[in-house]
């Protein structure tokens, strides 16, 4: 055959403009691309096809092999395995929203080169979604506590971590093709999957999972792909002068509604769900995150018109407490969840105060009261620690709570006759900039308020294979569980704090 490069341009003229037929407008971009722009994957479909064919014989087949037989994931620390419950679900759900943004690329963007990378990609995250889901059930069979690792996947819409990883990842496929890219690609992919799936994996492998590492890296290793994606999207969108007002405020839209849960969600899985503990979320964040993303990437496509974005210094205020403060809800609402929770213990507490100066003045004494409500034979809920339930935020649907409860940023307010809160300035500007795009989505508090725990629980499908037992515990000792019985005796009513009356 002849030379790659002259392949690979070959494969390009067939893309094809169908005569037979005029090319639907399902998903409208107001940005302009040109029709020929730089190939973000020098790769031809066929090598791309064995390449990943490769990569999933050998990830399925150690994990059924080796793995399997040496138990190793009945050997895991099972304060992490707990995490992987959360985890998995709600990663899934992301890549399946990053496959629905392939497919509205594909539709929208006239260019071959840009369209080549996005179908790449599209098998990509088809592949992750499956491979993740398989993980999910690797571990329902082979975990020492394989209760919860099924239902996260039933309980998107109902569980109230869930639903804000929806409300985040959703901005993938709704809206904008393009600024759905920006959210994806740009932001998410390139300064986000290092942390989820380079430092989860260390820490995986640090507790005792060695499954979890076989499959994050052989996703991880289509990323730096998609990355390339997104830096030539970028660069296509720049290269109209155009498009640059309405980029900005797409970027700086982006940024931020990706930073509210994801830095949220993976602080708290890193920093509450390790047992050996090595790096805390926040030193990866400072040097991955601002040094690495912001200085290497963004602030060079400055000559092209694009900005760090106007959300940035906010988030980079917010780090260092943000993660605690969701921790301390997290934890509280263990009921709600479908894993397993493990109170900090003192040495946990001194590694928090040495990643966290002031750590132990803010959050010391809710750890110690916590641990107290831990056992069912004192029947005293940690959530009736709180006077009320924080509200939920419109925009990013995550608890009011930050950056820390005592310095809150929550705002609450009337609009179109109906209270709502929001977490932050920022996401109340999110907000007005176009109500309509999250007035449909109902709060935690909106679909439940009125509920008794123990229903929300039973209804929920919460319990375990005896039909009493709650999947979810506030600790991990397996001689005092509670059950429905201590619930409904707690009575404990599920209560939007935005009712009035
Ligand atoms: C991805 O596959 O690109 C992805 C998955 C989960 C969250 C963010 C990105
Ligand atoms: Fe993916
Ligand atoms: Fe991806």
């Amino acid at each position: 055959m002849q030379n790659l490069i002259e392949a690979h341009n070959r494969v390009k003229d067939f893309d094809w403009e169908p005569s037979y037929a005029s090319k639907p407008d399902w998903y409208p971009t107001k940005y302009k691309i040109p029709a020929k722009t730089k190939d973000p994957f020098r790769h031809l479909i066929r090598d791309y096809l064995s390449m990943e064919e490769e990569k999933d014989n050998r990830q399925y087949g150690s994990m059924e092999d080796a793995l399997a037989r040496g138990q190793v994931s009945a050997k895991a620390e099972p304060r992490w395995m707990e995490a992987m419950k959360a985890a998995l679900p709600i990663l899934n759900f992301g890549e399946y929203a990053a496959m629905k943004n392939m497919g509205q690329l594909i539709e929208t963007i006239n260019n071959a080169e840009l369209r080549q990378g996005y179908l790449a990609q599209m098998l990509d995250e088809v592949r992750h979604t499956n491979q993740e889901a398989y993980l999910s059930r690797y571990f329902a069979r082979h975990a020492a506590d394989p209760e919860g690792f099924t239902q996260g996947f039933k309980l998107r819409g109902t569980n109230i971590f869930n639903r804000a990883a929806r409300a985040a990842f959703e901005a993938f496929f709704v809206g904008d093709p393009i600024e759905g890219a920006l959210n994806l690609q740009v932001v998410a992919e390139t300064a986000y999957t290092n942390s989820i799936f380079v430092a989860l994996t260390e820490i995986a492998a640090a507790n005792g999972d060695q499954v979890t590492p076989s499959v994050f890296l052989s996703i991880q290793s289509d990323e730096s792909r998609h990355m390339a994606n997104g830096y030539s999207t970028l660069a296509a969108v720049v290269s109209n002068p155009d498009n640059l007002p309405a980029l900005q405020i797409d970027f700086d839209r982006a940024f931020w509604r990706q930073h509210a849960f994801i830095d949220s969600f993976l602080s708290v899985v890193w920093d509450y769900f390790q047992t050996n503990r090595s790096f805390s979320y926040l030193d990866k964040w400072r040097e991955w995150i601002d040094n690495d993303w912001v200085g290497s990437y963004i602030e060079r496509l400055a000559p092209f018109g694009l900005k760090v974005p106007s959300t940035f210094a906010a988030a980079r205020d917010r780090v260092p407490w943000m993660g605690h403060s969701a921790a301390m809800v997290g934890f509280a609402a263990w009921p709600l969840q479908y894993w397993r929770f493990d109170p900090l213990t003192n040495r946990d507490m001194d590694w928090f105060e040495l990643k966290y100066p002031g750590w132990h003045g803010q959050y010391g004494k809710f750890w110690d009261e916590y641990r107290r409500r831990c056992d069912p034979r004192n029947g005293e809920l940690a959530l009736s620690m709180f006077p009320s339930l924080p509200p939920l935020c419109r925009v990013c649907q995550m608890p009011c709570v930050f950056p820390r409860p005592d310095i809150s940023t929550c705002r609450i307010k009337e609009f179109a006759g109906k209270r709502h809160a929001f977490c932050t300035p920022e996401c109340e500007l999110i907000f007005d900039q176009e109500p309509h795009r999250y007035l449909a989505y109902d709060t935690f508090y909106e679909l439940f308020d009125g509920y008794d725990l123990a229903d929300f629980i039973v209804e929920n499908g919460l319990l375990r294979a005896d039909g009493k037992t709650l999947i979810a515990q506030p600790w991990l000792n397996q001689e005092q569980m509670w059950t429905i019985d201590h619930i409904r005796a707690a009575r404990y009513e599920i209560r939007d704090p935005l009712r009035q009356q």
